[in-house]
């Protein structure tokens, strides 16, 4: 794709790249191509004068200073649509190991511990006739949602702004109290941090499961903890963390929750498409065309 002349400078460190080192990078550069795990600040885009655009292989990106970037003329992408599946299936892959105890069976059976069945032996909870509640009316929430019929569940999902009537929806109180399923996929803002929070948790059934897709900070990990612990929602599964890689230590001894290393989009054929989409935004905005995807 990249045009005879172009420079390549290939960043494939075994962590992260640090903000100083991306910024040193950055001199003469005019396009880069990041990941969510690359911190693109303010201080980063100060000193790449000749940067054009910034495209994320990522649907979030709260890993980029955007406003900074607007304001220095700078084009933000993502990858929307190509991740939508990838994430609605894991989504489903974590409500059904909760909630049917799969990876806690499986550690049992791992240390020896299965006795042989029995009848009343590691019960789950069935998911036919139940609600699913969802926190977010994009792309992935309502393809969660459609896949919910083939399960028996009904979907509904939390009023945001004006009321909308092409989905089920109810004030976010409602769905917190009603649902036996939550699954969070909002982008991350200000004003969502912690909006999972000790309050919250509370207000749901003690029969009820929390799943997160989208991103750590939106739920209060030492609150879910808490919950876990006192048995005031069922279970939890999570993808997302507030400090990845890090996980909260109380998270990690507890049975009732399935933690899953931030898999949502992690296919061969989507992380290949995504990957081709943040090149093809690049080029878009180099070659003095428009970005296929860009972001705000
Ligand atoms: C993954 O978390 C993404 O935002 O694409």
């Amino acid at each position: 794709m990249l045009e005879a002349g172009s420079d390549l400078d290939l960043y494939d460190g075994p962590s992260p790249i640090g903000e100083a080192e991306l910024a040193a990078r950055l001199q003469g550069k005019h396009g880069l191509v990041c990941v969510l795990t690359d911190r693109v600040t303010a201080n980063v885009l100060d000193r790449a004068r000749d940067l054009k655009v910034v495209s994320n292989i990522a649907v979030g990106y709260d890993n980029i200073d955007v406003a900074a970037a607007r304001s220095r003329g700078i084009v933000v992408t993502n990858t929307p649509d190509v991740l939508t599946e990838a994430t609605a299936e894991l989504t489903w892959a974590l409500i059904l190991a909760v909630t049917r105890r799969v990876v806690e069976g499986d550690r049992l059976v791992r240390r020896r511990g299965w006795k042989g069945w029995a009848l009343d032996f590691m019960l789950g909870t069935e998911l036919r006739g139940k609600q699913l509640g969802i926190i977010g009316r994009g792309r992935i929430g309502r393809a969660v949602a459609a896949k919910a019929g083939a399960f028996g569940m009904h979907a509904v999902f939390a009023t945001r702004g004006a009321r909308t009537t092409d989905l089920p929806e109810m004030s976010l109180d409602e769905l917190l109290v009603s649902s036996d399923v939550l699954s969070i996929h909002t982008p991350l803002s200000e004003a969502n941090k912690h909006m999972i929070d000790r309050r919250a948790l509370a207000r749901m059934k003690r029969s009820a499961f929390l799943v997160n897709t989208a991103r750590g900070p939106i739920v209060d990990e030492e609150a879910l903890a808490w919950a876990l612990k006192e048995h005031l929602i069922a279970g939890a599964a999570l993808d997302v963390y507030e400090r990845e890689p890090e996980v909260h230590a109380a998270l990690l001894d507890l049975e009732n929750v399935v933690l899953a290393p931030h898999l949502g989009s992690a296919t061969r054929e989507t992380r290949t498409a995504m990957a081709e989409l943040a090149v093809k935004n690049t080029l878009a905005v180099l070659q003095g065309r428009p970005a296929l995807t860009p972001v705000g």
